[in-house]
């Protein structure tokens, strides 16, 4: 079959080839809750836009928290060329019929929090996110690039925040502690569950939608983290955590998988929050879109009308 010999020969599926439904479906679902996991992630960090400790913190946490809308805006964009809608998208975000990523469900407590979401939150989406840039959807793929880089940036000022306090009062680096200490966990909960309970890895990776399985994207961040707690002088909140001579990784210790159940299911600390928040703003900007569909009406008359003169 023409589908299977481009899956196998790396060559990218367009919308316009055809695909088996699975395919479609499977690449609707998580698209759609990527695009709404950067939408509701603008929550957490909008919180903090008006207590930026200066003007150069709020101006860089204003520019990232509208890249995340962006990244929202070219998910949704990509989804569409499946065929769908992104209002019907909206809706069955809105009914709690599709996802978003459980991270955001954490409350954001202290300017500290800036900075673990960047280094942590946003180096745990660029692990899982590179390889997406080689998904075998051409849209979604293509979409990636633009925000892998854009998300490389937010990593390393949330990289930088911390650096700053770590290296300030006592007060300051026991902030930026804390906040590591209370994202450690739920960043590692981001990749999803253990590839042994994960229900669509398989036929993602079949499919070349995904390209590496839960786990082992997510021993490639703790790999890569660790080192870089050392530079910031902040301590992992992972008692068993230790450098494995065998392996040549970090082993670390059990994670609390019913914590990440429950917040799937709709359980954890900000889930009603962040929903009704969503609900809330697309109900008040409802007159935004309406008078954007006035406005490209007018001008789809005017369009017809001028084609009619000529
Ligand atoms: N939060 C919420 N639900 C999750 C989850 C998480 N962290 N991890 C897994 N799930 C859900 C899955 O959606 C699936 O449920 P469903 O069948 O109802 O959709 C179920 O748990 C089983 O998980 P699977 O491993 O079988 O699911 P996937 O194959 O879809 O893998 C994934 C999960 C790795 C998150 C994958 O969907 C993915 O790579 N998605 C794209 C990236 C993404 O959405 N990232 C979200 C964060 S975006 C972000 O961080 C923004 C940045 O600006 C900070």
């Amino acid at each position: 079959m023409r589908f299977d010999r481009m899956i196998a020969d790396e060559v990218r599926i367009e919308p316009r080839d055809w695909m088996p439904e699975g395919y479609r479906r499977t690449l609707i679902r998580q698209i759609a809750q990527h695009a709404h996991s950067e939408i509701i992630g603008m929550q957490p960090e909008g919180n903090w836009i008006t207590r930026a400790p200066s003007l150069r913190r709020k101006a860089i946490l204003m520019a990232k928290v509208q890249d995340e809308a962006g990244h929202g805006l070219y998910l949704y964009s990509a989804a569409e060329t499946l065929g769908v809608d992104r209002e019907e998208l909206l809706d069955l975000l809105h009914q709690g019929k599709q996802k978003y990523s459980s991270i955001f469900n954490y409350p954001t407590l202290t300017w500290a929090d800036m900075g673990a979401i960047g280094w942590l939150v946003d180096g745990a989406a660029i692990m899982n996110q590179v390889p997406l840039c080689r998904c075998s959807y051409g849209p979604y793929g293509r979409a990636m690039v633009r925000i892998c880089k854009e998300e490389s940036f937010h990593q390393r000022q949330g990289f930088e925040i911390l650096h700053t306090l770590s290296h300030g009062t006592p007060a300051q680096k026991a902030m930026a502690q804390d906040a590591v200490d209370r994202f450690w966990w739920p960043s590692l909960m981001m990749f999803g569950p253990p590839d042994s309970a994960s229900t669509h890895s398989a036929q993602s990776t079949a499919w070349g939608i995904k390209r590496f399985g839960n786990d082992e994207l997510r021993q490639r961040f703790v790999d890569m983290t660790v080192p870089q707690a050392d530079v910031l002088g902040l301590r992992i909140p992972d008692p068993d955590l230790r450098w494995d001579e065998a392996t040549g990784h970090y082993a670390f210790g059990a994670i609390d998988w019913d914590e990440l159940d429950r917040i799937i299911r709709g359980d954890g600390p900000c889930n009603a929050q962040r929903m009704e928040r969503r609900r809330t703003a697309h109900e008040e900007g409802a007159w935004v879109r309406d008078s954007a569909d006035a406005y490209a009406r007018k001008h789809a008359a005017a369009a017809t009308t001028t084609s009619d003169a000529a």
